[in-house]
């Protein structure tokens, strides 16, 4: 005869222990991320500051943001150029961050962002993203 004491209840406690993990994870997430302004973990950015690194010419390059991407980043020294101003900070701030990490490819972007730290990439950001908007959609432009 089968003794049904010695058969365990082990789904059951399978289950508790998974929910005891859960709980366990989903605490404790105050990183002071509601601290910062933007989606992309970087801090508060300075729109002064900005507009000085916007016109700085890059060490590595000799050249300013200003130099390819025109006033307020709205006259593109090509028409290929995307246009900066108005575009939200995030955006701007996300495209510089995979620049510099190289998740996003372009020979002239990448000398450009290499060397910014992260405040310097988030002045740039709220600076164009301050600026009068001219984006459109390009779809079929070039
Ligand atoms: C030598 C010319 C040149 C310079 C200088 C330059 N850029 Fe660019 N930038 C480009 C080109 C070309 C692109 C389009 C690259 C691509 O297709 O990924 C671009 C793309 C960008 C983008 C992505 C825009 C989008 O809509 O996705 C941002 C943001 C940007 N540049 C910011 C800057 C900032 C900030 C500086 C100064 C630190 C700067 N650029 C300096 C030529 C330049």
């Amino acid at each position: 005869m089968t003794d049904r004491k010695s058969r365990k209840p082990l789904p059951l406690l399978c289950l508790i222990a998974a929910c005891a993990v859960l709980t366990a994870c989903g605490g404790g997430q105050d990183d002071g991320a509601e601290q910062r302004s933007s989606s992309a973990g970087l801090p508060k950015g300075r729109i002064d500051a900005g507009e000085r690194q916007a016109n700085a010419k890059g060490a590595a390059t000799g050249q300013s943001c200003i130099d390819c991407h025109g006033a307020d980043g709205n006259e593109p020294l090509d028409p290929t150029y995307p246009k900066l101003g108005g575009q939200y900070a995030d955006y701007l701030g996300h495209a510089l961050q995979q620049y510099r990490n190289g998740n996003r490819e372009h020979a002239l972007m990448a000398n450009q962002a290499q060397d910014l730290n992260d405040q310097q990439i988030a002045d740039l950001a709220a600076y164009f993203a301050s600026r009068p908007a001219q984006i459109r959609d390009l779809q079929g432009a070039h």
